[in-house]
Formats: structure tokens, C-alpha cells, sequence
């Protein structure tokens, strides 16, 4: 898979990260339901890995590309890992560092695109970059800087969009383009730029990466219930607050829109 053309990458909005007030934490924010709604799926996905594997993360270092607010980070920081996160949003880091702080929570924020990671070679035990890779213009670079920051034996945990017929349909038209239901801001993604799973695996192998095992994710609620609380919201009568006590992901087999997986560099 190649980097991004200039012209395909020019219609994502990468800028509303830079929006400033609570976009991360605001209770009527949509990115409230990476922590409502895709949180409880991805991170019992991790937890569940790092379990089995029979690693103890306290005294381990972790870091997240592309953090943001800190949604991930949070339940990093939570699992034991000593974390850091590093994202190109100087706003996001700003509500990263002051939410860490009033939860208590011991992390380090930096600034740093996926595409140059501030850090030295073999520094991280773990990398995560959930939510990311679909938004940046170079992938085969940020692969190769988040195998280059890893130890050896470190392990890569992803999650990111999938570049399918039905993906275009739910991701881009349902949850962007179609105001009956449209949760997220118009070109928040964009659908050029969603990765299959063979173009991941390949950029993992070509990286020093060896790839383990991928997972999809669905609704918890059938799709006709799931457009009903859609609707709710659209028409002013949920917050994103409200979908997130109704809605959220469950792992399944299905890897048509979203999917995670894990690799380990050799
Ligand atoms: C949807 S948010 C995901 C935030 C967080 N990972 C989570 O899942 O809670 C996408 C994030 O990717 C960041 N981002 C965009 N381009 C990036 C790049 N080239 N390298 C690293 N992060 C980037 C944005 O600033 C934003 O914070």
C-alpha cells in the first residue's frame, strides 16, 4: 500500500481535533463514543491479549500514536502500563493532559505526528493506535516509525476501518453523509483511505512486524434498532451521551467496517 495522494488526503478533516473546547469529554461530543461505545469492545479486546500472553503491563511502557483526548490512553494508564501518548493536536493534548490530571492519572503527552514519532529506536514495550491509521496521509511511514520505537518481542495492537462495499454504505453514508442519521461531521473519514486487512498485513511483514490475529466488531442492537437511536439523535432527542448508554461495539466476526488485531515485532 502506498502513501495517500495529496488530493484524497486534502478531504479528510483532520482540523476538528484542533476545534478546542471539550470535543473529547463533552457529554453531547461525538468523540464521547470512542469511550462509551468502542472503548469496552477494543480494550477487552487488549486486555484480553495481554492476559492471555501472560504479561503483567506494571513496570512496562506503553505508548499510543495518535491519542488525542486521551479516551485510549486513559484505559492504558489504567491497565498498569507506563504511558505516553503522542498526537499532532496541540488542542487534544491540551484536554489529554488536563482530564489525566483530574482523574490522577500519570501520563506523558507529547507532541508528534505517527509519521516522525519523537522517540529513540527499541523504546516502547507496547505501541497501540486505535482509530488512526485510516486519518494519516503516509501509512507505510507510521508503521515503520511504531516498528522502529518497539522493542524486540514488543507488541503492535491497531484497530481501524475497513475498505469494503458495506463499509462505504454504514461508515461514510449512514454515520457521515445521510442527515437522517448522520452521528459524525461530514469527512471526518474518508473512505479512500480505510485499509483492508491483506494491505495491513503486508506493511506489518514489510516492517519487522509479524502479524498474529484480527478481530471484527458490530453493533450491539440490530441495524433497523441501531438507525432508530440514530434517528433520536439527529432529530435533538439524544445526546451522544444518550446513544452511548444504548449504543456501543461487541466483537464478532464480521471485519466488513472495523476490525483490530495485533502483531509482534520480531
Ligand atoms: C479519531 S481520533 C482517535 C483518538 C484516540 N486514538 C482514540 O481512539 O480515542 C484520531 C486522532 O488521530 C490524530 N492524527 C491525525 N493524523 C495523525 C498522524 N499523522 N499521526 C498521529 N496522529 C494523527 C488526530 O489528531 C486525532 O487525535
Amino acid at each position: 500500500m502506498e502513501k495517500i495522494s495529496a488530493e484524497i488526503y486534502r478531504k479528510i478533516d483532520n482540523e476538528i481535533y484542533n476545534a478546542g473546547g471539550d470535543i473529547w469529554w463533552g457529554l453531547d461530543s461525538v468523540m464521547l463514543l470512542l469511550k462509551t461505545s468502542v472503548n469496552p469492545c477494543r480494550v477487552g479486546y487488549f486486555k484480553n491479549l495481554i492476559y492471555q500472553m501472560k504479561i503483567n503491563p506494571e513496570g512496562k511502557t506503553a505508548l499510543e500514536v495518535g491519542c488525542g483526548g486521551g479516551i485510549l490512553t486513559e484505559e492504558i494508564s489504567r491497565m498498569g502500563f507506563i504511558t505516553t501518548g503522542v498526537d499532532p493536536s496541540e488542542g487534544s493534548l491540551q484536554s489529554a493532559a488536563n482530564h489525566a490530571r483530574l482523574e490522577g492519572l500519570s501520563i506523558q503527552y507529547d507532541k508528534g505526528a505517527g509519521e516522525q514519532l519523537p522517540y529513540a529506536d527499541a523504546s516502547f514495550d507496547f505501541v497501540f493506535c486505535c482509530d488512526v491509521l485510516e486519518h494519516v496521509m503516509d501509512l507505510p511511514k507510521v508503521i515503520a516509525e511504531i516498528s522502529r520505537v518497539l522493542k524486540p518481542g514488543g507488541v503492535f495492537f491497531y484497530d481501524t476501518l475497513n475498505r469494503t462495499f458495506i463499509s462505504k454504505l454504514v461508515a461514510i453514508k449512514i454515520w457521515q453523509e445521510w442527515k437522517r442519521w448522520a452521528f459524525m461531521p461530514p469527512n471526518l473519514h474518508v473512505w479512500e483511505m480505510f485499509i483492508k486487512p491483506e494491505e495491513i498485513k503486508t506493511l506489518l511483514r514489510q516492517n519487522g512486524l509479524e502479524w498474529k490475529a484480527h478481530r471484527g466488531s458490530q453493533p450491539n442492537v440490530s441495524i433497523p434498532k441501531l438507525l432508530g437511536y440514530l434517528r433520536k439523535r439527529a432529530k435533538g432527542e439524544w445526546t451522544y451521551a444518550d446513544l452511548g448508554k444504548h449504543f456501543w461495539l461487541v466483537e464478532s466476526n464480521d471485519m466488513n467496517i472495523l476490525y483490530m488485531g495485533y502483531a509482534v515485532k520480531k
